[in-house]
């Protein structure tokens, strides 16, 4: 089954309003003849309703980078799905490791923003990936594989692929310059394949995208995207300029494995 690529940028606690104005500017020009690849940007919370206004008449797709799976009440500082749909988000950066590591988030919160994303109609890009301790002694696939079904265990047995999309960042990998080979890249991204087919069903794991994130770079992009399992990236740093992203969209759109 062809799927669609996806280039996401996120772009992490950066950028300004202003900045994210520019930006979002000089972006929609160069992607308004990208076809054949779904482009997302990942804004923090202060920009969303700017970005979302506009790329309003785009094919360019606005995310928030976190949100709580609660819809309203005594949750202080935390913002719900229909909070974001209100501004005009269309997906959302679930279990980023940033948030699993800094900000405590464990499986099963990540398991429920999951679900609840996908039930409300936002797009989760939800993140999976192992500490380089974790790989270093062998435990990697352990970890991965508890991850993706802990979410799996949440998500109702109708949910079709193409409502969630998964992004296998390895920690060791991001901001690091310390990009997984593209043959480590796709062995992960198969292996979770595999999985999804065999707690859900094959029809779930053709159709559902499996981003691949850390350090992704013009330089290693079409290496990477040439993987069969592989079906876009999620970007931090190399997303953050509009010149190097829209190399990197430039890769997946030209991608035809
Ligand atoms: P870098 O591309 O900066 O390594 O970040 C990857 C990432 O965490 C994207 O979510």
């Amino acid at each position: 089954m062809a799927r669609k690529p996806m280039m996401a940028a996120n772009w992490k606690m950066n950028k300004t309003v202003r900045e994210a104005r520019e930006y979002t500017a000089a972006l929609l020009p160069r992607v308004a003849d990208a076809e054949g690849v779904d482009v997302a940007v990942f804004t923090p919370f202060t920009s969303l309703s700017e970005v979302a206004r506009m790329v309003e008449d785009s094919s360019v797709i606005v995310g928030a980078q976190n949100f709580y799976f609660e819809d309203s009440g005594a949750f202080t500082g935390e913002v719900s799905a229909s909070m974001l749909q209100d501004i005009g988000a269309k997906a959302v950066i679930v279990g980023h490791s940033e948030r699993r590591e800094v900000f405590g988030e464990d499986d099963e919160m990540v398991a429920r923003k999951a679900a609840r994303a996908v039930e409300a109609g936002l797009l989760p890009v939800v993140c999976i990936g192992e500490t380089k301790e974790e790989r270093d002694s062998g435990g990697m696939w352990d970890k991965v594989s508890g991850q993706v079904r802990r979410v799996m265990q949440e998500m109702d047995d109708g949910v079709d692929g193409e409502k969630v999309v998964f992004a296998y960042e390895p920690i060791w990998a991001i901001g690091t310059g310390d990009t997984a080979s593209p043959e480590d890249a796709q062995d992960a991204i198969g292996k979770i394949r595999g999985l999804l087919a065999e707690v859900r069903d094959q029809d779930f794991a053709d159709a559902v995208r499996i981003l691949y994130g850390g350090s992704m770079k013009p330089d290693n992009v079409a290496d990477i995207m040439a993987q069969e399992d592989v079906d876009g990236g999620l970007v931090g740093g190399a997303s953050l300029e509009v010149e190097s992203f829209e190399k990197l969209i430039s890769a997946a759109a030209e991608d035809d494995s």
